[in-house]
């Protein structure tokens, strides 16, 4: 890397963690895209680019093993360590295969599946928040943002109450593979935690295929699209620890920042207490605002150009969503928290085919945590040195946020 390069983006010194958004605002106006030596990849900070790469699937691929250099001897080393070997999935797959995956998995995860959980999520809400009111002063993310999700999708899984402990290991462990330099400990307890999870799934799976029960896992393994093609047994345990991974930290992580732009916003604060109907518009806020999910990578299947630049066959393409959510040339006053501004699309939850399955589940447990949390406290406050940033390059929140609330009487 060049003296210049490193001036201007540097995700490996520790401001970047605290605030990426300088450094993103700083490559773009040095050039909406550029060759980081570093990450040995194109970093990519304009919205226009960004979108324009995520609805062409064909050029820039959502599949790993098409990278070319270092990248692809880590695809080889992980996939040699996985059980599953090269097990693609909906989101590391291009069509045809995607466009088979998503239809058969559409018809599982759909909308409807979602709604009809409602009740259930304020009822798991409930009680987590239940046990904040004990305390004037909570750790959120211990409390609320990190359960929630995974007691959700291990109740719709039909995964018992007593696993999910390890549930929530093993999808913390596993989302640690966005990290930007692993070490090789890492490595290897994540190879081990694949092996015990693709062990245990498949046991399920088994079960569930001679005698389906009213669960998700029962769905995955026997629902049908319409040519009648299914997915097949480790195609089942894949999207199933897919579901896991790209589903908790995420949506704790939306939880988590949404919570950190309020504290930052009083008079938001004021207004959600006002009128809790305006908490769907805060959550796309903090979606635009400080995404949970900052980088989408993909590889070039060909040679092409991106905004005039010459991209070569195998380059690896990091679309930062973090840094086009806050493009001028898309947002006024990008970095502003404004819940009730004119442009409402972000990039948060991808664009085109690879869009977020779990989406509706994600609004709906951010919606409801902050809606019960409004209605059990009044006030909310920062405590100092309460907040410990967690995340890698490509996801970004708290590991720990203790805040203290005033309980309604
Ligand atoms: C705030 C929470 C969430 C955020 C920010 C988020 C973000 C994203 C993004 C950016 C993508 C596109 C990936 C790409 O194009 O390469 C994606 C895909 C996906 N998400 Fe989410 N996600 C969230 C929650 C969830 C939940 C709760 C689930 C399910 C339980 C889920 C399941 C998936 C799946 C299966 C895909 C792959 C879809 C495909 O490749 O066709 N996500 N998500």
């Amino acid at each position: 890397m060049t003296q210049g390069q490193t001036a201007v983006f540097n995700p490996f010194i520790p401001s970047f963690k605290s605030n990426p958004y300088v450094q993103y605002a700083r490559a773009r106006d040095y050039a909406p895209i550029y060759h980081s030596d570093a990450l040995n990849a194109w970093v990519i900070t304009s919205h226009e680019a960004c979108s324009a790469i995520l609805k062409d699937p064909e050029i820039f691929s959502s599949n790993p093993r098409y990278a070319s250099g270092a990248i692809a001897n880590e695809v080889a080393r992980e996939a040699e360590a996985n059980p599953l070997g090269y097990v693609r999935n909906v989101l590391t797959s291009d069509p045809p295969d995607h466009t088979r995956l998503r239809a058969i998995v559409n018809k599982t995860f759909t909308p409807k599946r979602i709604a009809a959980l409602d009740e259930h999520i304020t009822d798991v809400t409930d009680s987590l928040v239940e046990s904040l009111r004990t305390e004037s002063k909570f750790d959120l993310m211990a409390g609320l943002a990190q359960p929630l999700p995974v007691i959700v999708i291990a109740e719709m899984l039909g995964i018992p109450p007593s696993e999910r402990i390890r549930f929530k290991e093993w999808s913390t462990v596993v989302a640690s593979a966005t990290k930007l330099v692993p070490d090789p400990a890492e490595l290897e307890r994540r190879r081990v935690v694949t092996e015990e999870m693709v062990a245990y799934l498949g046991e399920i799976i088994d079960r569930r295929l001679s005698s389906p029960e009213d669960d998700l896992i029962s769905a995955i393994v026997n629902d049908q699209d319409e040519t009648g093609d299914k997915l097949t047994r480790d195609e089942a345990i894949s999207f199933t620890i897919l579901l896991l991974v790209a589903g908790n930290e995420t949506t704790t992580n939306l939880i988590g920042n949404g919570m950190l732009a309020l504290l930052n916003h009083h008079n938001v604060l004021d207004q959600i207490a006002a009128n809790p109907d305006i908490i769907p518009s805060v959550i796309e806020e903090t979606l635009r605002y400080d995404s949970p999910v900052q980088g989408l990578v993909r590889v070039a299947t060909r040679n092409t150009e991106v905004l005039g630049t010459l991209i070569t066959k195998g380059d690896v393409l990091m679309c930062m969503l973090g840094a086009a959510n806050r493009d001028p040339a898309a947002y006024s006053d990008p970095d502003t928290f404004l819940f009730d501004r004119r442009e409402k699309r972000h990039l948060s939850f991808g664009h085109g085919i690879h869009f977020c399955l779990g989406a509706p589940l994600a609004r709906v447990e951010a919606g409801t945590a902050f809606k019960r949390l409004f209605e059990e406290f009044s006030s909310f406050a920062p405590v100092k040195g309460g907040l410990t940033r967690g995340g890698t390059l490509l996801l970004r929140g708290a590991d720990e946020l203790i805040i203290s609330a005033e309980k309604r009487t």
